[in-house]
């Protein structure tokens, strides 16, 4: 049963050295023709209640709350519905984000990556730390009672002493949520480019983990609960659009390069624009490739995706209770009731444990 949507906005002002999210610059005329197509591509699907809208990107903000409006027309919401979208500070201000209370959307998400002056021109960001923070305030004085922030940590170098400046920032907001990510050294962006020349070096495996750590402890005296492995929210505030991918729920995904999971397929959307349209024009769902989700695969996803939700875990079944027990004795899975979660130890080696159940 598909639960959330998806809608992926592919433009952005400026491409960030560090990023290789599917964005590209464009002009006016490009928006406009996307967002038609946006609007019949969500027309091949029946008419789902959503418990969740999420705009993401790129940057949704680029786009007008006109274009937002009607987008949101098409769709049924359900009562007290989230309705997210991303931000970028350099793209908002008061009047943008009344005019997105207005049309519905409930929840923001605004890119901040770091208060750091320094730090933000490294990652080529076209915000300043006080745009940062003045976004985050006039989403508040609009209105918005649920505002995430992202930042990134284990920046080029980013010392101990400069994250805990962030995060004393970070909780002097107190937004409802944030999200803080280490910084993945991707193929094909500037940031690649300069640490294959030497011209950056990346983080040092222990000040990593001891950012981590301090994130997670910091995150805790602030009143966060450490819900997902980059994911903190004041308690009841957790994202619902993004715990239902963890619950392994069904989502539309909607737009280039979007992927999503529905009747028991997971399929990512065309990443060339000529593809994407084209096959909107012949009537077809503009779908590049698709992964049927049989039973066996299904258990694996419930286990690399629950296990995300350190609260929540997985109650295990058949040959993964063995498993479970096997990764309990090794201390990186703890037993609760009948759920399995990730200790501490666990959660440092993530990646490793959830290799286990591939
Ligand atoms: C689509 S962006 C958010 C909205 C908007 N585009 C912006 O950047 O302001 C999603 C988030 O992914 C994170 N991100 C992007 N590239 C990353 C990378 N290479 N390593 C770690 N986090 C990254 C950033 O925190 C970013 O805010
Ligand atoms: S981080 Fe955000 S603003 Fe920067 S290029 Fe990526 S999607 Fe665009």
């Amino acid at each position: 049963m598909v639960k959330g949507i998806y809608i992926h906005i592919p433009f952005c002002l400026n491409k960030c050295n560090y990023c290789d999210f599917l964005s590209f610059k464009c002009r006016e005329s490009d928006k406009k023709k996307y967002v038609e197509y946006l609007k019949k591509e969500i027309m091949l699907y029946p008419q789902y209640e959503y418990e969740s809208v999420y705009f993401g990107g790129g940057t949704p903000s680029i786009l007008d709350s006109e274009d937002l409006k009607e987008i949101l027309s098409l769709l049924k919401i359900k009562d007290k519905g989230e309705v997210t979208i991303e931000v970028n500070p350099k793209t908002v201000d008061y009047d943008k984000f009344k005019a997105y209370k207005k049309i519905g959307i409930n929840r923001v998400s605004i890119g901040i990556q770091s208060f750091d002056e320094k730090k933000l021109k490294v990652l080529g960001r076209m915000h300043n730390s006080s745009e940062g923070k003045k976004a985050y305030l006039e989403a508040r004085e609009a209105g918005f009672k649920n505002i995430s922030l992202d930042l990134m940590f284990s920046l080029p170098d980013q010392t101990l002493e400069e994250l805990r400046e962030d995060l004393k920032e970070l909780f002097d907001l107190k937004p409802e949520h944030f999200s803080i990510y280490s910084l993945i050294w991707e193929e094909g962006t500037n940031f690649f480019e300069k640490l294959k020349r030497g011209e950056l070096k990346e983080t040092d495996n222990d000040l990593e983990a001891d950012m981590y750590k301090t994130i997670i402890e910091e995150g805790k005296k602030a009143g966060y609960i450490h819900y997902e492995i980059s994911n903190f929210a004041l308690p009841g505030r957790e994202a619902v659009h993004n715990s239902s991918y963890w619950k392994n729920e069904e989502y539309l995904g909607i737009g280039l390069g979007a992927s999503g999971y529905c009747d028991g397929i997971r399929y990512k959307n065309q990443v060339k624009f000529k593809d994407y349209y084209d096959n909107i024009d012949n009537g077809e769902k503009p779908i590049l490739e698709s992964e049927i989700v049989d039973e066996e695969a299904k258990e694996v996803y419930k286990y690399i995706l629950g296990l995300r939700l350190l609260q929540l875990g997985v109650i295990p079944k058949g040959k993964y209770i063995k498993l479970c027990e096997k990764l309990r004795n090794l201390e990186l899975l703890e037993k609760k009731d009948n759920r399995y979660l990730l200790t501490e130890k666990g959660l440092f080696i993530a990646n490793d444990v959830f290799d286990e159940f591939v």
